[in-house]
């Protein structure tokens, strides 16, 4: 089985001093962990990050976005190839966040993974149904709607992302997906993916939305959850180790 990736979404949070300490204590509370860790900080903070990680090899930097665009008059973006410039392994894109306050449609995330792709950073392309798709019974559709805009646009190497299936109802509210839940979705997306590369075993599918350290095994222990992208448990040190040490042991 591979190693699951456990990886920590800041959202708009942290200062410089914030940022040292939390950093800090997860290096220090991480001997023995067997799972790969990525933090997604705020663009602001990638370079004091990248100093903060310098010279250990778990916990890997990474971006919140990236722009569709590759360089020019685009006030306020962002491109891959300034995130690789601090050494940025992955860039989520396409978060309901994003979706919902940025209008960023399924082409444009596409667009957005691809730029990460073609500059050497693994998007993690996050996909998930809001409440009233879900009840209206179209959760499925929705997920394969939006990765399939993504397969589309790169499908010649779509064995390179990661994907990550956040159920809108449940980011940031603490109801989480049940373990079933999570893994019917996940089970889909696994399928569409599989139809779409013969590498598709290599693609880590990760749940978020109010993992936690109390629901984080057993959500981890699905047949196809690889691991996790954590919002709020991110922010404290011991529930984001919590959660490492979780998914250490279900590698
Ligand atoms: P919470 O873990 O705070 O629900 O956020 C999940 C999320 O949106 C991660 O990208």
């Amino acid at each position: 089985m591979k190693q699951k990736l456990i990886a920590g979404n800041w959202k708009m949070n942290g200062s410089l001093a914030a940022n040292a300490s939390l950093l800090q204590a997860v290096l220090d509370g991480s001997k023995g962990m067997n799972c790969h860790v990525a933090v997604c900080v705020p663009s602001a903070y990638l370079a004091q990050v990248q100093v903060l990680l310098a010279g250990q090899s778990l916990i890997a930097l990474g971006s919140q976005d990236v722009s569709a665009q590759e360089v020019g008059a685009f006030t306020g973006e962002i491109s891959a190839g300034m995130l690789k410039d601090f050494a940025v392994r992955y860039a989520i894109v396409g978060h309901s966040e994003r979706r919902q306050y940025h209008a960023e449609t399924d082409a444009t995330v596409a667009l957005k993974a691809q730029r990460a792709l073609s500059a050497g950073i693994t998007p993690i392309v996050c996909v998930g149904e809001t409440l009233a798709d879900r009840q209206a019974g179209q959760t499925e559709e929705v997920v394969r709607r939006q990765l399939a805009a993504i397969i589309h646009t790169n499908g010649h190497c779509i064995s390179e992302i990661v994907v990550a299936y956040e159920p809108v109802w449940a980011i940031g509210t603490g109801l989480t997906a049940t373990p079933e839940q999570a893994q019917e979705v996940h089970a889909v997306l696994r399928a569409q993916l599989k139809a779409a590369t013969s590498n598709s075993d290599r693609i880590s599918i990760l749940y978020g939305g109010s993992m936690n350290a109390a629901n984080a095994a057993q959500l981890l222990a699905q047949a196809d959850i690889d691991g996790g992208l954590i919002g709020g448990a991110a922010l404290k040190s011991t529930d984001f180790l919590a959660i490492m040490a979780a998914g250490s042991k279900t590698a």
